[in-house]
């Protein structure tokens, strides 16, 4: 079906296309739950370029949620120091506490067992849920909102239309690599469905894209004017 070819196509792309980035397992190997949670906590308010040497800097210093456990707030605060948002420290040891002490070192594998820890929402939830244990979870972000948008061809307006979307990208999940998958989606709204200029001419799902066929994927997802 339809939404078979959509996630075949776009996994293809990315076993060819994946981006190296820190965090992120190579090909064929396991993924580590704490660095996943701890690059999609960074990530939650800052960029991938930012966050990159932060996250080599902490896994270099606290190298699993044991150690990080057992640092001090300070240290944790000192480290984050430039990344912002500095609740998220704060919650980040809290929930380092939570997993070494509670969870015998190891995250929960499910989105409710995740989204009872401190500092993780619904994203980061579905997020971790997805890329460390590959569950068929739908993690969506302003990228894969924007994704979806252009796919569906979705006209309704932002911020109204989310929930619509979320659901709408929820149905796209497959049963098999759902991690892989939501990597792809990630890598595909960083890099080709970007917000001004979409690279529609390269896109491995083009073919599938009703924006695209309208020609109208460059001015989508719609806001209301100020
Ligand atoms: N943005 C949020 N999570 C991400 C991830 N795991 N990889 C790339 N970009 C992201």
């Amino acid at each position: 079906d339809q939404r078979g070819r959509i996630v075949a196509d776009l996994l293809a792309h990315y076993d060819r296309h994946r981006r190296v980035l820190p965090w992120r397992a190579g090909p064929g190997e396991t993924p580590d739950p704490y660095r996943v949670w701890l690059s999609e906590i960074m990530l939650q308010q800052t960029t991938v370029a930012t966050v990159g040497p932060y996250f080599r800097a902490f896994i270099e210093r606290w190298p699993t949620v044991g150690a990080l456990a057992a640092a001090d707030q300070d240290e944790v605060m000192n480290a984050w120091q430039g990344l912002g948002y500095y609740s998220r420290a704060r919650n980040l040891l809290k929930c380092a506490k939570a997993v070494a002490g509670e969870h015998g070192g190891r995250f929960p594998e499910t989105e409710a067992g995740l989204l009872a820890l401190p500092g993780i929402g619904p994203y980061t939830a579905a997020a971790i849920a997805a890329i460390a244990f590959d569950r068929p979870a739908s993690p969506v972000d302003g990228n894969i909102e924007r994704v979806t948008a252009r796919l569906f061809a979705v006209e309704d307006e932002m911020p109204g239309v989310k929930q619509e979307l979320r659901r709408l990208a929820a149905t796209l999940t497959p049963d098999r690599r759902p991690g892989d998958f939501a990597q792809a989606l990630m890598d595909l709204g960083a890099t080709i469905c970007t917000p001004r200029s979409p690279a529609c001419s390269r896109c491995p799902i083009r073919a599938h894209c009703a924006a695209a066929e309208r020609g109208i994927a460059a001015e989508l997802p719609r806001r209301a004017p100020k």
